[in-house]
């Protein structure tokens, strides 16, 4: 269940290193949040604390206005407060919960929850920044966002979240995090607004059916994502996404029907920490690799039709499957289904087509 993990988690590396101080980029940090065995006063409080202060960006609003508007708008900003991480901090009240959602605090040394992952979690900004030379400036690599969006069990190799790793592994790996989620937008101004998880329409823009074929029995659909740098859903483990197939004969009437998760899931992660082995086994997240799903059917359909769900979860164990939000990503009848393999098939975008940014590593 849900509590059960999040104390797991809330036990990971953090505690003993500092999330936001393992590399330099946030050392900022460290006085701020004082780290290393500081008591969180958060903690024990019930339900959001009330925001006492505007959150610390108003400092950077001044000169970086376009940047502060934006950050304001995301999941960054609102990680703290947000309902659905109160809600499961309710069910888990954990310090280390708030060393990553909340790592900053304020000039008394209150946590800064309205800041939430605000501009100097990831940005080491110094009173003579301005004059400092471009060269000079820290910048944001991909590290520095795996110091929160990459960790693993305590004491153990079992991963909980993995998107360092897995985007060490994809085709993008020299594509750094910030060259995806952070594209330049207007001059001299990079997307601060991590729009990702509530965009319907980038998570559609995510996956693609590349083609459906019937061999006699089965209906054979075959999906991948699309210049995702990573695993899909990556983050939380209680992501999945849901492909129901359904095909219909000429009438439209349903002959044959089933859905398939793609996602992780605790008991999974619970085998492979018994097991000390790093992958969950149960691990069944989409890549750029296309994967076919198959279903059975009597005869040929006249029509597939197929829907995608994307779904945040509160909890998953097993079949239990408790979700803050769902969301459809994808709704096709695929038609007519071409019949055996060598079917030409679309091609993903080209991995060149990706913008670089050449100042990160
Ligand atoms: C008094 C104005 C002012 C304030 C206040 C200010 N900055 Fe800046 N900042 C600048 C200027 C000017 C530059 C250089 C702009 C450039 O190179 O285009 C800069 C550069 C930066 C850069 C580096 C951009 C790069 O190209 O590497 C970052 C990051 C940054 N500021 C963050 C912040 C943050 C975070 C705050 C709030 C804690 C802040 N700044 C407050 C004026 C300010
Ligand atoms: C999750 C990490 C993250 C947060 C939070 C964040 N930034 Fe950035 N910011 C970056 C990255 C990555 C870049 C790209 C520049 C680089 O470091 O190479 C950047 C670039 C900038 C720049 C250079 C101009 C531009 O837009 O590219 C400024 C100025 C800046 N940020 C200010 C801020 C301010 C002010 C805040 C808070 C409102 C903030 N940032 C919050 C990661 C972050
Ligand atoms: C100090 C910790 C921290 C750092 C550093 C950090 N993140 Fe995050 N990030 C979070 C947390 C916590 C969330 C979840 C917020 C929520 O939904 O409650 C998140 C959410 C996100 C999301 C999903 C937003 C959505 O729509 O749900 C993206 C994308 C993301 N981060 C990218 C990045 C990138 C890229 C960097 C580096 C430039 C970075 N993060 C640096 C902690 C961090
Ligand atoms: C090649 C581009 C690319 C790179 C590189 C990349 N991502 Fe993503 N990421 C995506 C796409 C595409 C999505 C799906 C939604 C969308 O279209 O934005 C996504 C989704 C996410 C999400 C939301 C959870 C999910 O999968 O729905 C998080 C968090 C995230 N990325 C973090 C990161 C971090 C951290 C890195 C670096 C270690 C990274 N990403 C590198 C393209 C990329
Ligand atoms: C090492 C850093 C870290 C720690 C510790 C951590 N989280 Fe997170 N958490 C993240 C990141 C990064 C994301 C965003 C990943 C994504 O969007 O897929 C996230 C996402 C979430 C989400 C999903 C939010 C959404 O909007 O979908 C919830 C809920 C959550 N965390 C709750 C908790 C709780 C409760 C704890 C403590 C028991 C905790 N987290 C501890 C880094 C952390």
């Amino acid at each position: 269940m849900r509590p059960v993990m999040r104390m797991t988690r809330a036990l990971m590396r953090t505690r003993d290193v500092g999330v936001a101080c393992v590399f330099s980029f946030a050392c900022a940090c460290d006085s701020r949040t004082g780290m290393a065995g500081a008591r969180v006063d958060v903690a024990g409080t019930s339900g959001p604390p009330a925001l006492a202060a505007p959150d610390a960006a108003l400092a950077c609003a001044s000169c970086h206005a376009a940047e502060v508007l934006e950050w304001r708008t995301s999941q960054h900003q609102v990680s703290f407060m947000s309902p659905d991480f109160q809600r499961s901090y309710r069910a888990e009240r954990r310090e280390l919960c708030v060393d990553c959602h909340a790592p900053l605090r304020t000039a008394d040394g209150a946590r800064d929850v309205a800041s939430g992952i605000g501009c100097n979690a990831c940005h080491v900004v110094s009173e003579g920044h301005v004059a400092q030379t471009a060269g000079d400036r820290p910048h944001v690599t991909t590290k520095a966002c795996a110091s929160c969006h990459d960790f693993d069990f305590p004491g153990t190799r079992a991963i909980l979240q993995s998107t360092e790793r897995e985007h060490a592994q994809s085709p993008f790996a020299a594509t750094p995090c910030a060259g995806c989620h952070m594209k330049p937008r207007a001059r001299g101004l990079r997307d601060h607004r991590f729009d990702v998880t509530r965009n319907r329409e980038l998570l559609a823009d995510a996956i693609y059916v590349q083609s459906t074929r019937f061999t006699g029995d089965v209906v054979i659909v075959t999906l991948a994502t699309k210049s995702v740098g990573h695993r899909f859903p990556t983050g939380d483990i209680f992501r999945r996404l849901t492909l129901t197939l359904t095909a219909l004969n000429e009438d439209g009437d349903v002959i044959a029907g089933d859905t398939f998760h793609m996602g992780r899931d605790w008991d999974g992660h619970r085998a492979s920490q018994r097991a000390g082995i790093t992958e969950s086994a149960t691990d069944t997240r989409l890549t750029e690799a296309p994967r076919e799903f198959r279903l059975a059917s009597p005869r040929r359909p006249a029509s597939v039709h197929a829907t995608v769900d994307y779904e945040r979860g509160a909890s998953a164990e097993g079949d239990f499957f408790e979700s803050f939000e769902t969301m459809e990503i994808l709704n096709k009848d695929l038609r007519p289904p071409a019949t055996s393999a060598n079917v030409p098939v679309p091609v993903p975008a080209p991995l060149a087509s990706h913008p670089k940014t050449p100042t990160h590593e």
